[in-house]
């Protein structure tokens, strides 16, 4: 395996354990991976990605970092952290959708020193052609800008999170299922192709919580993923699959979430935020009651991070 630029960002291995009660009630060996303990701000998947990322934009001389995302965004906020550490500016681009309020990420972006800009869009194309303008601006003062796209969701963000399934390989015996909440792919990619490589045998479910079609975009980079860091990657029956739960819309709580994000707070003290991993781990859930997890192998929850939404947004009553 190549090995890329990498920076150290995070504390990794991040814990990986079973979840005793829950297993209990649901009848069915249920692991939980905390990427939410990573060390950084509230944790979250994005740091394995920006450890990459962030190693190309030192690598490439840049002082600038842009990135965008929804006005809550986990990324963007982590994204903020990082940079604030490395010494580097950061400008997010944020899609408004009537959320200012300083509360949940956007309180932290303010906290880590970012630079704010919102805009009253839904068109991401609309966003990259702002940060193309400030970038020309910036470099004309000799500044040098390296923009991020949602997410950081490219095949070298998506690299970060094979490490992840090599560590869940050494952490957990008989893995059967990988879980996670996907948004914009990369991290299912990454764990895709670690699974490959680490966990032949796992299969990986995403669950959905925006309506893009990743059922091809997370195989792609997955594969172009497997291309950077010089390793195969050929496709097997079942090795992954997308199951959607978007609720009421990307970003917007759903109150049949609410049921199951206490009850993992209150068996296991674990939060859940209703974006991305309420969504992903009530989704979870009711696959697993439906039968939808063959096998006896143990299935893992990847928990990557949010929980800053829990101040941003309200716990809808089922
Ligand atoms: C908390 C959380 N979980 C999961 C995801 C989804 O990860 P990916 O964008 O790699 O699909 C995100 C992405 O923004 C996130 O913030």
């Amino acid at each position: 395996m190549k090995e890329l630029p990498k920076l150290s960002l995070g504390l990794f291995p991040t814990p990986c354990y079973p979840l005793e009660a829950v297993s209990a009630r649901y009848g069915r060996d249920i692991w939980i991976k905390r990427e939410d303990l990573c060390g950084v701000a509230l944790g979250g998947n994005k740091i394995r990605k920006l450890e990459y990322l962030l190693a190309e934009a030192q690598n490439n001389g840049c002082d600038t970092v842009f990135t965008t995302g929804s006005a809550q965004s986990n990324h963007a906020m982590l994204t903020a952290a990082c940079a604030a550490r490395l010494g580097m500016r950061c400008v997010l681009f944020l899609k408004e959708r009537g959320v200012t309020e300083p509360r949940g990420n956007l309180l932290l972006d303010r906290l880590y020193g970012a630079e704010v800009r919102f805009f009253d869009t839904d068109q991401y194309s609309y966003i990259y052609d702002q940060m193309l303008a400030l970038d020309e601006e910036l470099s004309a003062q000799g500044h040098k800008c390296f923009a991020i796209p949602v997410g950081g969701s490219t095949p070298l963000g998506a690299v970060g999170y094979v490490s992840c399934a090599e560590e869940i390989a050494s952490q957990c015996d008989s893995v059967g299922h990988i879980v996670s909440a996907t948004g914009s792919g990369g991290t299912a990619a990454g764990l895709l192709l670690g699974a490959k490589l680490y966990l032949p045998g796992a299969n990986v479910t995403g669950v959905s919580v925006y309506p893009d079609a990743f059922e091809d975009i997370v195989p792609q980079l997955a594969e172009d993923a497997a291309a950077l860091i010089d390793v195969p990657f050929a496709r097997t029956a079942d090795d992954f699959r997308i199951v959607p739960r978007i609720g009421a819309g990307y970003a917007v709580p759903t109150p049949a979430d609410t049921p199951y994000i206490e009850e993992l707070a209150r068996l296991e003290g674990v939060l859940l935020d209703p974006i991305y991993t309420g969504k992903a781990w009530a989704g979870m859930l009711e696959l697993l009651k439906e039968g939808a997890f063959p096998g006896d192998g143990s299935i893992v929850f990847v928990h990557t991070g949010g929980a800053a939404a829990l101040f941003a947004y309200d716990l809808p009553e089922p």
